[in-house]
């Protein structure tokens, strides 16, 4: 890794344990800023923010949503969880797991934005509403959203169902959330595949 790109990570990492930007700072255990590779970064995951398991360990999707999507990627997609990078909208957690407000949102966006800038990956997954709606500006919901790439800034977007809504929807019938999960992987894995055979 070049100096320049390590010295900005390592100063951007500072900044997010220190923030103060936003009330979740006080609530909050640890921030949550992300992980995965910080070069040859091909694939971003944007995820909603941290719950209880990752304000408590700093990591993101470490409790049963992010096992589940770990189970997602790896076998249904045969995509290694640590070939990605996953991170959240909000580094905090917000308290009682709502949803981030509009304002929470905006106020950490300068990290994600950074995140971006030194990743620059070809693809952004976002799961669920939440980081769907924010970075397209839009109040068209996840399931209208999700398996549809979409440019985003040149960025291929591909929107998936939240691992958290499908906890609560058990159903692999045809047609059922976790049923078209299941082809949503399938798909990223072709697109990732196709990327690897350009370069
Ligand atoms: N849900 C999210 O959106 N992000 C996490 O990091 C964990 C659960
Ligand atoms: N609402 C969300 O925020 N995410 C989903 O995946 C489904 C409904």
């Amino acid at each position: 890794m070049s100096m320049d790109i390590s010295v900005a990570w390592n100063e951007l990492k500072k900044k997010v344990s220190e923030c103060q930007k936003c009330g979740l700072c006080k609530t909050r255990n640890n921030t949550v800023f992300g992980e995965g590779p910080e070069v040859n970064c091909k694939v971003v995951i944007v995820g909603e923010g941290p719950g209880a398991d990752e304000d408590a360990s700093g990591r993101p999707f470490v409790g049963k949503a992010g096992q589940l999507l770990t189970n997602i990627l790896e076998n249904g997609g045969n995509i290694p969880r640590n070939s990605l990078y996953i991170t959240n909208i909000v580094k905090c957690r917000p308290p009682e797991n709502r949803n981030p407000t509009r304002d929470e949102a905006q106020s950490c966006s300068e990290y994600l934005e950074a995140q971006l800038l030194l990743l620059h990956p070809e693809i952004v997954v976002t799961l669920g509403n939440v980081p769907t709606q924010f970075l397209l500006k839009t109040t068209q919901g996840i399931t209208g959203l999700r398996g549809q790439w979409i440019d985003w800034r040149g960025i291929k977007m591909f929107p998936m169902f939240h691992p958290s809504y499908l906890l609560r929807n058990e159903s692999r019938a045809v047609g059922s959330p976790k049923y078209l999960t299941w082809q949503d992987v399938k798909s990223l894995k072709e697109k990732i595949d196709t990327l690897q055979q350009g370069s």
